[in-house]
């Protein structure tokens, strides 16, 4: 859905969220500590191979940014880290432990939250039982939604009763981001947030992913083709190119030409 739909509600201006800052969940994860690895992973869709042998790795209190043109195999790659797609080769290590098969729900419960490309909300719920789809993998004493999300995403708070489909676009890319905290992640997964987004909640957006790794030390990869957002917020990227990294290193690299040359059509 996009942000031009002609019956999504006008965006109320947002004013600048006061944030509370609310003690990490548990988690006492020293910064810069690897909680994710992903050693040399194949993905195949039958003959057919979307990952050759990828590397990357997430730290706690940092941004990884994924970056690379359309269909060079980010989203499969998340995907397999979440465990929707089975891989065919290599290892996922989530906080030392390989991951092998473990089901999506498992690997919810563990601490790795998924904010999916194109936000895939429920539309027919409401925003609050949106968020409270989260429950289902959060230990019982969590289940409530936390001060934080309704201080990043203020517009959540004033719609817990609008169905998610009556949302605009950026709105619905809120909540989804709201319903992967509500899990209580420790890594945040997210798959290209800004896609089809208006600039001013493209901003909430970024300030709302330095707010977690920075007040709640959360590891974040995120996916983005929008460079200047990347930019702005990664600490380390991976560039892939037809199903393989084909750099990585730290942000500051991004504007070397070489790097550069993997971005452009
Ligand atoms: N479910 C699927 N079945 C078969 N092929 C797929 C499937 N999903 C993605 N692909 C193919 O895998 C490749 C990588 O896709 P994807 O991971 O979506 O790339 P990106 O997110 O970088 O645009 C593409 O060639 C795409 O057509
Ligand atoms: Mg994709």
């Amino acid at each position: 859905m996009s942000e031009t739909t002609a019956a999504a509600p006008a965006e109320p201006a947002a004013p600048p969220p006061a944030i509370q800052l609310t003690p990490p969940p548990e988690s006492a994860i020293v910064k810069g500590h690897h909680v994710l690895s992903v050693e040399s992973v194949d993905l195949h869709y039958g003959a057919a191979q979307a990952l050759r042998k990828v590397s990357i790795s997430a730290e706690s209190g940092k941004i990884t940014c994924l970056l690379g043109r359309n269909g060079v195999g980010k989203s499969s790659l998340l995907r397999a880290i979440v465990g929707i797609q089975p891989i065919s080769g290599g290892q996922i290590v989530w906080e030392g432990e390989a991951l092998g098969t473990l089901p999506p729900h498992a690997r919810a419960h563990r601490g790795i939250g998924y904010v999916p490309q194109g936000r895939e909300i429920f539309p027919l719920l409401s925003v609050r039982e949106n968020l409270e789809t989260g429950y289902a993998t959060t230990k019982r004493a969590d289940r409530d939604v936390p001060d934080y999300v309704f201080d990043l995403f203020p517009v959540l708070k004033s719609m817990l009763r609008r169905r998610g489909g009556d949302l605009s676009g950026g709105q619905q890319q809120q909540l989804a981001i709201g319903r992967a905290l509500v899990t209580r992640p420790r890594l945040l997964v997210l798959d290209e947030p800004t896609e089809g987004i208006q600039p001013s909640i493209i901003k909430d957006i970024g300030r709302a992913i330095v707010f977690l790794k920075e007040k709640l030390n959360m590891a974040v990869l995120l996916v983005e083709q929008y460079l200047d957002f990347a930019r702005e917020l990664a600490d380390t990227v991976a560039i892939m190119d037809r199903g393989k990294v084909v750099f990585s290193g730290p942000a500051a690299d991004l504007d070397r030409d070489d790097v550069r040359r993997h971005l452009t059509v």
